[in-house]
């Protein structure tokens, strides 16, 4: 442990980070004019001497059956509880409230990749109509109720937002999985939460292809059998009407048609279930230092009056906005600013099915010019995509966005300022958004009218929220000191995540534990919230998220556990331990690169490698399939025999392995530093300059274990 508490000394918090502090941007005078957060009085009205009552802002937002009398109760820290004593039901908010003034907008445009496929819009009444039928269809055929886990394994189809209102006007509890994920990936899932009601879809189309994902379904519920939970049906809905798109069989007795059940229900109303504020709205796994997801327990007062708020003054959506969030809702971006917050303020909110290159670069500016979309929100990896295919196809299209919204990995200052000048022509605000799938809404954030943007900076930390880097003792890192530090909350928020499901100690282990001094105080500032990233905080008050200082890989937005991309490479016969790292890349931020060496007797062959590839493609998703796999003789390792992640990252990132001459095997790293680097240089894999950012990250790789 020595070794590893020096080598982090060495590259962490005690490192001035030198930085080049970029310019100032300030929002056009056109966007000001019209912004729902326009007054700074608004800064004042969420200043730390109002706080939790502050809230009670957002909360006004919503439509409480009761209202509630107790703002936060912090009686049992740190699981928090929100405007206690009040009830209300999620869908009612985003749907039933509108339709007395907008039965007739759209609250959902659907755009299907295939480009000769007629764009859908879904109107408020529409969707009322699809979530009640689709209700009556859960509690009265599946015979969910209140508090029930039911699984989705759905892509990017107004099917799963009307799946998700449908369980919340129920009451029952939704577990979205990402639609890119495996099969097993999916049953893990199913059996963490113990859902017993699978809902997907027989195929989707993904760069021009129409891919079978029914197939998952199976493997998921095989899964879920072998580990003791029995899934009694599968709801299938049909990518193309009336007609089955997927080669694999449905099973009699399990699996149904959607379409097929739901002529049963039509016409139906379901009364939406009052719920209290506390009552958990859905999970969202995801993956955090240990080989098993987390499942987030989300509220549903809280996180709905969070998202409903930062909707309004972060996303700055108006009832006459068209807006595009150019996310999965299978993650946290999708639920609460395609979903959630949207459909709370009663917006349009677009959904896109596919890839935003296909069939060309200019498929994303051909949508926003068709439906008119001034609202834009994407992640810096889609951004880079875009660049890279058509960095000039935006002028070719007349559309004109009034705010943009970027999520999900740092972005680089260039690729910011491409975002600006060429996305956005100019006339659009950005804001940065930091925040993770814990958190339910934004963290830090400029306040588009009201605050300056920073190019590679997320801002100050958002409306009621406190941020503040600690280094390791917990000492308060000032601002503008250049020092890297852990970003932490100083305060409970709305959005925040109520618990890891069935895992209470972990939630506090992981997120509390490092910094609470004392464990018997009631009082929430004596809790603050590790969030797990690095950052810096310059003089002014903005934050600089510099990336994860867990075992997290951010692989083009998505979070990999490296311990879930290692059980998979060792569910490989051969492989007798394995390490993955991160590996900086142009487009994805990140690629993930595995290390495993094999049992004695075994030989390294290609054919392993391809093993190990396959093993992670399938046991966790295309997403995670590795970008190399070095075979390698032994792992180098501390004496109390741990694997030296940061030692393998530097050397598949060419950057300066540092001091080894502690490592119990010190003779190792070279010999697999000539064959790794031999190996890439010869494939045209040359080594990149990194940025101060880049470097941290890579150097402090795997300090926490
Ligand atoms: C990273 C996504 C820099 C961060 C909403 C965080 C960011 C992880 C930003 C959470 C940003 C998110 N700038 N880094 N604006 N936003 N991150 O749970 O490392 O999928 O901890 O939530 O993404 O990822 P998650």
């Amino acid at each position: 442990m020595d070794e590893l508490r020096d080598a982090a000394q060495a590259t962490e918090a005690h490192i001035a980070v030198h930085w080049k502090e970029e310019e100032y941007y300030w929002p056009p005078a056109k966007f000001i004019a019209q912004a729902n957060a326009g007054d700074p009085g608004i800064l004042e009205r969420f200043s730390e001497k109002h706080f939790p009552e502050c809230f009670k802002e957002y909360a006004d937002l919503l439509t409480w059956d009761t209202y509630w009398h107790t703002t936060l109760d912090t009686s049992n820290p740190p699981f928090w509880k929100w405007f206690v004593g009040g009830t209300l039901n999620a869908s009612y908010n985003c749907v039933d409230r509108h339709l007395a003034r907008n039965r007739n907008k759209a609250a959902f445009i659907w755009v299907p990749e295939p480009e000769d496929e007629s764009t859908a819009v879904i109107t408020y009444q529409e969707l009322f109509a699809r979530v009640n039928e689709f209700a009556a269809l859960l509690r009265d055929f599946c015979k969910v109720k209140a508090g029930d886990r039911v699984t989705f394994h759905l892509p990017m189809v107004p099917d799963l937002p009307v799946a998700m209102l449908a369980c919340a006007r129920l009451g029952v509890i939704h577990s979205e999985v990402f639609g890119g994920f495996s099969g097993f990936a999916c049953g893990d899932r199913i059996v963490d939460s113990g859902s017993h009601i699978l809902v997907t879809m027989d195929a989707y189309y993904r760069n021009g292809d129409l891919l079978d994902h029914k197939v998952k379904a199976d493997q998921a519920v095989e899964y879920a059998r072998e580990h003791g939970v029995t899934v009694d049906k599968v709801l299938v809905w049909r990518r193309l009407p009336g007609k089955y798109s997927s080669p694999t069989p449905m099973v009699e007795g399990r699996d149904f048609f959607v379409d097929d059940l739901l002529k049963d229900y039509r016409g139906a109303r379901v009364e939406p279930t009052s719920m209290p504020a506390e009552a958990p709205l859905f999970l969202m796994y995801t993956s955090g230092t240990t080989a098993k997801p987390k499942g987030c327990q989300h509220s549903t007062g809280g996180y709905l009056a969070y998202v409903a708020g930062t909707s309004k003054y972060y996303q700055d959506i108006h009832p006459e906005d068209t807006y595009w969030c150019f996310a999965d809702i299978g993650w946290i971006t999708g639920h609460s600013y395609i979903v959630y917050g949207p459909l709370a303020l009663g917006a349009t909110s677009v959904i896109y099915e596919g890839v935003p290159t296909y069939p060309d670069p200019g498929r994303s500016w051909r949508i926003a010019e068709r439906l008119g979309v001034n609202i834009f929100h994407t992640a810096p990896t889609t951004i880079r995509m875009l660049r890279k295919a058509g960095p000039d196809e935006p002028k070719k299209y007349n559309y004109h966005f009034k705010h943009m919204t970027t999520v999900g990995e740092p972005i680089e200052p260039e690729v910011w300022r491409w975002y600006y000048d060429v996305v956005g022509k100019g006339e659009a605000v950005i804001v940065d958004t930091w925040w993770q799938t814990e958190n339910g809404g934004f963290l830090g954030s400029s306040l588009p009218a009201l605050q300056a943007m920073k190019p590679g900076s997320c801002g100050p930390g958002v409306l009621g929220v406190y941020p503040v880097i600690l280094d390791e003792e917990g000492n308060e890192i000032p601002a503008g000191s250049g020092k890297a530090g852990n970003i932490c909350i100083r305060n409970p928020w709305p959005g925040i995540f109520q618990t890891i499901w069935g895992r209470p100690e972990r939630f506090v282990e992981t997120y509390y534990a490092k910094y609470c001094t004392n464990t018997e105080s009631k009082d929430w500032q004596d809790w603050p919230y590790f969030a797990g990233d690095g950052a810096t905080h310059a003089a002014d008050g903005y934050f600089r998220i510099l990336g994860r200082v867990d075992d997290v890989i951010n692989v083009a937005g998505h979070r990999l556990g490296t311990k879930e991309l290692e059980s998979a490479a060792l569910t490989v016969d051969e492989v007798a331990e394995s390490a993955a790292v991160p590996v900086v890349d142009e487009l994805r931020g990140r690629t993930v690169e595995m290390y495993v060496a094999l049992k004695p007797g075994r030989d390294s062959s290609a054919e392993t490698e391809a093993k190990v590839s396959y093993a992670i493609e399938t046991i966790i998703g295309k997403i995670a399939r590795p970008k190399n796999v070095w075979i390698v003789p032994d792992m180098p390792k501390t004496r109390s025999g741990k694997i030296m992640r940061r030692v393998i990252a530097s050397i598949s990132n060419f950057t300066d392995v540092g001091d080894v001459a502690t490592l119990a095997n010190p003779e190792i790293v070279e010999s697999i530093r000539r064959k790794v680097q031999a190996e890439k240089v010869a494939r045209g894999d040359l080594p990149k300059a990194l940025s101060a950012q880049e470097l941290e990250e890579i150097q402090r790789f795997g300090r926490v274990e």
